[in-house]
């Protein structure tokens, strides 16, 4: 790091801990979570085929497009920045924890923070991600430390290679800004693409949805224009209508997503697919011009897929699959859909 760079770092951790003695006693922290992992990564026992037709469908544990958005968060900030980008984009999400708990105590988590610091420690984690080589681009997110990323950050950018992927950094702060962390991790990284990233105020960070929302627009990323629109309010909503309910979802403005617009309202027969899935067939197959190579649904999601031109809602998790493009979200009544019986008539119709 230059030398500038370095002093206006130092000068912010100064200015933020002399904001410390002021406000110290306003300031809580949550502890940090228990251990263990939260990614959906593919593993190799989920990367196989269900049962039924979709066997023949090969699927794989490399998803080329795939999103991973990790973060490391002690008091919520950052986790809540990391849960927008997740929501907007899909992909897997991964929280770096370490294997020893940081203090609950904020005084002491400071201290506890400095002196690691200080020691260029390297907090040993307690989970990793599975498959790496499963994502192209990796979201990486921290609070800045004493105008740096936390050490477990280092530990984790020090055990994974992310060259030739995206990586992109966001963190939140109480001042400082990046404080040159983005060239650390570009020094880390060498052989990664870093893409500019966000620095959101910690006392703002539950606010800065739309601020966040829009940076992830500006980035450009195949296949994520359609989630940023969504996220951002230009909503398309449809409703499921059976006998004993109904169900609503958000849609992304996609092709797939017109092609079945296109043929709305209609009614449609619903299976079950594979004990995760309910299953539609429209009269003309939904394209899916456009559409990423594959993708990892989660419980919730409304999905083409593409060889079929059929319509999927998961109810339970599915692994990655090529030719899986998702179509949006189910925002009520997943349970009601979860639920019908086989060969259940359904109409589906655009309601906003
Ligand atoms: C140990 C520690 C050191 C911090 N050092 C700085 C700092 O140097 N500059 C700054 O602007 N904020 C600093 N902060 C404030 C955090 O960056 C800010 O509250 C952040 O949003 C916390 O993120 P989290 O809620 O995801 O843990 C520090 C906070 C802690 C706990």
């Amino acid at each position: 790091m230059k030398k500038t760079g370095k002093l206006i770092s130092i000068v912010t951790a100064a200015i933020f801990a002399a904001m410390l003695l002021i406000s110290c006693g306003a300031l809580e922290a949550k502890p940090p979570q228990a251990d263990g992992e939260r990614t959906t990564a593919p593993d190799a026992a989920e990367a196989s085929a269900p049962d039924g037709p979709m066997e023949t469908v090969p699927v794989e544990t490399s998803a080329p497009s795939g999103i991973l958005t990790v973060y490391f968060s002690c008091t919520g900030n950052t986790e809540t920045i990391a849960g927008w980008i997740q929501e907007a984009l899909g992909g897997d999400l991964f929280q770096i924890r370490t294997a020893d708990a940081y203090p609950e105590d904020y005084d002491e988590l400071l201290e506890t923070a400095r002196q690691e610091q200080e020691a260029g420690a390297r907090p040993a984690l307690s989970g990793r991600v599975e498959h790496m080589e499963a994502y192209d681009t990796v979201f990486i997110g921290y609070p800045i430390w004493w105008a740096d990323m936390p050490m477990a950050v280092y530990t984790f950018l020090e055990e994974y290679d992310l060259s030739g992927k995206t990586v992109i950094p966001f963190c939140t702060h109480g001042s400082s800004g990046f404080s040159g962390t983005q060239e650390a991790i570009a020094a880390l990284q060498p052989g990664a693409e870093l893409r500019e990233g966000i620095a959101v105020r910690g006392g703002q960070a539950a606010d800065s949805r739309e601020e966040v929302i829009g940076w992830l627009a500006g980035l450009g990323l195949e296949g994520a224009a359609a989630g940023t629109a969504a996220a951002s309010g230009g909503e398309i909503r449809v409703r499921f209508s059976f006998d004993g309910g109904e169900a609503a979802a958000v849609l992304n403005d996609t092709p797939t997503v017109q092609s079945l617009l296109a043929q709305l309202p209609a009614t449609v027969t619903m299976s079950d697919y594979a004990g995760a899935e309910k299953i539609a067939y429209f009269a003309e197959a939904l394209t899916d011009e456009g559409a990423p190579e594959g993708y990892d649904p989660q419980i919730g999601d409304v999905a083409c897929y593409g060889p079929w031109g059929n319509m999927a809602v998961f109810y339970n998790d599915q692994p990655y699959a090529e030719g899986l493009c998702p179509m949006g979200k189910i925002e009520s009544g997943m349970d009601l859909l979860a639920a019908l019986p086989e060969d259940a008539s359904v109409t589906v119709e655009r309601i906003g």
